[in-house]
């Protein structure tokens, strides 16, 4: 590969950046600038200039090289200078990055954002703003960190039907069972070694219990499938029930545990429903996202054409985001230049389908007395509830037996009844954990 050669259209004025917050994410876009600049310049014919950074603090140490007069605390004014061409915004949280942007939009600047909680919340109300003004609203690095899965939804897929996408986005959750299912840690150990390596908050809930995965969740359906879906659509369920039984059960079935973001769409009685969930899920050994391990991300997308496709890597730090920051800013400064600006195509609201409705495969465990006529008992329920019954394993625990079994397909609904009516029958000491499957669809 030859380096290409300057652009004879190398403009001579910089696109000049308001940076709004410069911690890891910020810090590492400054430093990509610096040493990227001249190359950027040649291949894409823009000139970036970081002009002006806002943060909460003038004397902490950001490791960064910053002209004096650079930094500021006052966010607003980087907004609405007029010498800021386009915003980048890295400070997470509602507010007040929902305002700054939506200033920035109505000052006519482009905004780059890597703020998943504020677009699985408002994502449809910035899009608009976005669109009517006609400037660019990207935000590659607010879904895996690294990896390019926005674009290809958005750009690449624009005429694809994509029915199903299934994510491990997020890498604190990953890194945790990917220490269970390897080194037969418990939950708790895996937790502590994720926090003290710094993948993990103090307050890991956010993780832990899927509300950062549901975020990326409603973006990537959203985005997938034309149409609005927001944080509040998507169910889900945490990491932190998962016990070294449930790994040990999964390795014996040749499956992993990994927690997954599932978007599909379905056809509903009155059109195109979606289906949203993040939970733990038993992933067949052969699957592609059954080798994404420790700290990874993976995206693996299903279309009627194109088949299945993955996209795989660093889903979080600040080199591999300030990367999918530093792309979207190219971009945006490309798209400044020609007076052009990308289309969103979040579309209109979606229909929800509600998780009682939602169908999958099922693991379940059931500790029963070990005499003769409990399979039959415990079959009958299955029966009652019409959810059929693919694989039975029995194991002897003591006196007791522990049998494991997956499901076909079935409605949640259905299962949860099926639950109910297991533990009241006198012969089922304990349901243990109850997992969705991957795989077996049928
Ligand atoms: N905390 C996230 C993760 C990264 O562990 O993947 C930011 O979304």
């Amino acid at each position: 590969v030859t380096e290409p050669e300057p652009s004879a259209a190398r403009p001579a004025a910089p696109v000049r950046v308001g940076l709004l917050g410069c911690g890891n994410v910020g810090a590492a876009l400054v430093g990509l600038v610096e040493t990227r600049r001249e190359a950027i310049a040649a291949r894409s014919g823009v000139d970036l200039e970081i002009t002006r950074v806002a943060v909460r603090s003038l004397t902490r140490d950001r490791g960064v090289k910053l002209a004096d007069g650079v930094l500021t605390t006052d966010a607003a004014a980087v907004v609405a200078d007029p010498e800021v061409d386009v915003v980048v915004e890295v400070i997470g949280g509602i507010e007040p990055a929902r305002e700054l942007i939506l200033d920035a939009i109505a000052a006519g600047k482009p905004v780059i954002t890597a703020n998943k909680e504020l677009l699985a919340n408002h994502g449809a109300e910035l899009a608009a703003a976005a669109d009517e003004k006609g400037v660019d609203l990207l935000f590659e690095a607010a879904v895996a960190g690294g990896i390019p899965i926005i674009r290809p939804l958005r750009e690449s897929l624009a005429g694809e039907d994509v029915t199903r996408v299934m994510g491990i986005v997020n890498g604190t959750t990953n890194f945790i069972l990917t220490r269970m299912t390897e080194e037969g840690t418990t939950y708790a150990e895996a937790l502590a070694e994720a926090q003290s390596l710094g993948y993990a908050e103090r307050d890991p809930t956010a993780d832990v219990e899927g509300y950062d995965a549901g975020a990326k969740a409603a973006i990537i359906a959203s985005l997938a499938f034309g149409t609005r879906v927001v944080a509040g659509d998507v169910y889900h369920e945490g990491i932190s029930s998962i016990t070294a039984a449930d790994i040990a059960s999964a390795a014996s079935l040749d499956h992993v545990i990994k927690l997954l973001a599932v978007c599909e769409r379905l056809e509903g009685p009155d059109g195109a429903e979606v289906a949203v969930r993040v939970h733990p899920a038993m992933v067949p050994v052969q699957h592609p996202l059954a080798g994404v391990r420790e700290s990874f991300n993976a995206v693996f997308v299903e279309g009627t054409a194109v088949g299945d496709l993955m996209f795989y890597g660093r889903g979080a730090g600040g080199d591999p985001t300030g990367s999918a920051v530093l792309g979207d800013l190219v971009d945006a400064a490309v798209n400044l230049h020609k007076g052009a600006h990308a289309t969103i195509g979040m579309g209109g609201r979606a229909q929800i389908r509600p998780i009682d409705d939602q169908q999958s495969p099922f693991y379940l465990s059931i500790d029963v007395v070990d005499r003769p006529g409990v399979l039959r008992s415990i079959a009958e329920v299955f029966e009652r509830h019409g959810v059929s019954i693919r694989s039975l394993e029995q194991e002897g625990i003591g006196d007791a037996a522990r049998i494991v079994m997956i499901t076909h397909r079935a409605r949640e609904a259905d299962l949860q009844a099926t639950v109910t009516d297991l533990r009241d029958l006198p012969t089922v000491h304990r349901v243990g954990s109850i997992i969705r499957v991957v795989g077996a669809e049928g």
